[in-house]
């Protein structure tokens, strides 16, 4: 067996399981879950029809590793209509089987084990793949602490020169999870700077880019890039999805886009590890691609429940409306610390809530991991507004009487 296989760590669902095991949720309420990030809002009809429409046709051929031409253009014409930058089809856009696989085979493509002290660096709390991804490509993962007193920023300044040095591969996520924090133009500025000096990969994991809370959509990666006069993108790849911005996660489709000298190995091992997309989701995903009309009244559908929803929360827990995604990343109150032995106090906090509300949030210290001494997830909870606005209401009002009841 591959040894790499042993350092994984448990899924943070799987830690919430055995959190749970022993907890009888009150019975008299119906069990409301803001635990997993799925999207929930209805699938576009039109994408479905596409689908359909495919079936006759599209399940007669392997596909190619590289799509039709068709999703490519389709993706690059998002692209330039989203965030202003050319992308070449041909040679800088690779449809992929949704981020998540996407993000875990390019470290797969890029990380050199054989080079000493091979690092992959990443925001702590994070998704969980990038860690995965790291170990298994026999690299070693370098947490970096986002800093709640700078909107969840990651604190790049506190990586060491020396770890830098060997990096290999940089994963950010913006918007980000569980913070919904978007990077700004001078924080791309600082990591493109340290990519051109160590000579690392940026990969770019932007699947939250359409749910957004403030008036200006997020800043992409290749926007930044271009904005920079980094019109080669040279070391960057962004990841972007179908999951969230169609509300399709089934579907599994989304792109990578941008250095041609990324893309070209990436479609290499692709190929090999079998990352081709069904011509079926290539149909529908070029509608999807071409449609901004489901993606507008789903953000709208976003910004209404996180309008009605924060202001409840605020008043109880240590929490705001977040830039982009569809997470609430609330501290928890501090007489949680301590309150169940052997429990921290996102732990005990999910805990209470189960047995006495039947309302599931998931701890931020699964999310994260202890680095320097510190767990950057401990004393929050990661709330997903994913279900419709009433169910995420009832939510908020269980919470603040748990809350209120133990003051
Ligand atoms: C930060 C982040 N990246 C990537 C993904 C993967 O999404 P998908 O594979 O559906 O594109 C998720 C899913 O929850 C996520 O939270």
């Amino acid at each position: 067996m591959n040894p790499l296989l042993t350092r994984l760590q448990p899924y943070p669902f799987e830690r919430l399981r055995r959190l749970f095991a022993d907890v009888t949720p009150n019975p008299a309420l119906r069990p409301i879950s803001l635990g997993i990030g799925e999207p929930k809002h209805a699938a576009p009809d039109f994408l479905k029809q596409a689908l359909a429409d495919a079936l006759g046709t599209g399940l007669s051929s392997y596909p190619a590793t590289a799509g039709e031409p068709a999703l490519r253009e389709a993706c690059a014409a998002w692209v330039q209509r989203r965030y202003g930058v050319a992308v070449n089809p041909a040679t800088q856009v690779l449809p992929v089987n949704g981020s998540r696989e996407a993000l875990f085979a390019f470290a797969q493509t890029v990380i050199d084990p054989n080079r000493p002290g091979a690092t992959v660096v990443f925001p702590n709390p994070f998704y969980q793949i990038y860690e995965g991804a790291a170990l298994l490509g026999g690299a070693e993962p370098f947490y970096v602490a986002s800093d709640p007193a700078r909107n969840f920023a990651a604190a790049w300044d506190s990586v060491p020169t020396e770890v830098w040095a060997r990096t290999q591969l940089l994963y950010v996520c913006s918007p980000g999870n569980p913070a919904g924090a978007v990077m700004p133009l001078d924080e791309w500025r600082k990591l493109f700077e340290l990519s051109d000096r160590h000579g690392f990969v940026i990969a770019s994991d932007e699947c939250y880019s359409e749910i957004y809370f403030r008036d200006e959509p997020p800043l992409g990666g290749l926007e930044a890039a271009q904005a920079l006069g980094r019109a080669d993108f040279r070391n960057l790849v962004s990841f972007t999805s179908l999951s969230k911005r169609s509300n399709v996660p089934g579907l599994r489709s989304g792109f990578v886009a941008g250095d041609a000298a990324l893309i070209k190995p990436f479609l290499l091992y692709r190929t090999y590890h079998g990352g081709a997309m069904s011509p079926v989701v290539q149909a529908a995903s070029i509608a999807a691609w071409g449609d901004e009309a489901h993606v507008v009244d789903n953000r709208r559908q976003y910004r209404e429940k996180f309008a009605q929803v924060t202001p409840l929360l605020a008043q109880v827990l240590d929490v705001a409306l977040p830039d982009a995604a569809f997470y609430l990343w609330a501290g928890v109150p501090a007489s949680f610390a301590g309150a169940v032995p052997g429990l921290s106090a996102d732990e005990a906090f999910a805990r209470e809530l189960l047995a006495q509300y039947n309302v599931t949030v998931l701890p931020g210290s699964y999310l994260a991991r202890e680095a320097g001494g510190l767990n950057p997830g401990a004393g929050r909870v990661r709330m997903a507004l994913v279900a419709e606005p009433a169910e995420c209401l009832e939510a908020a009002g269980r919470i603040t009487q748990f809350l209120s009841n133990r003051a």
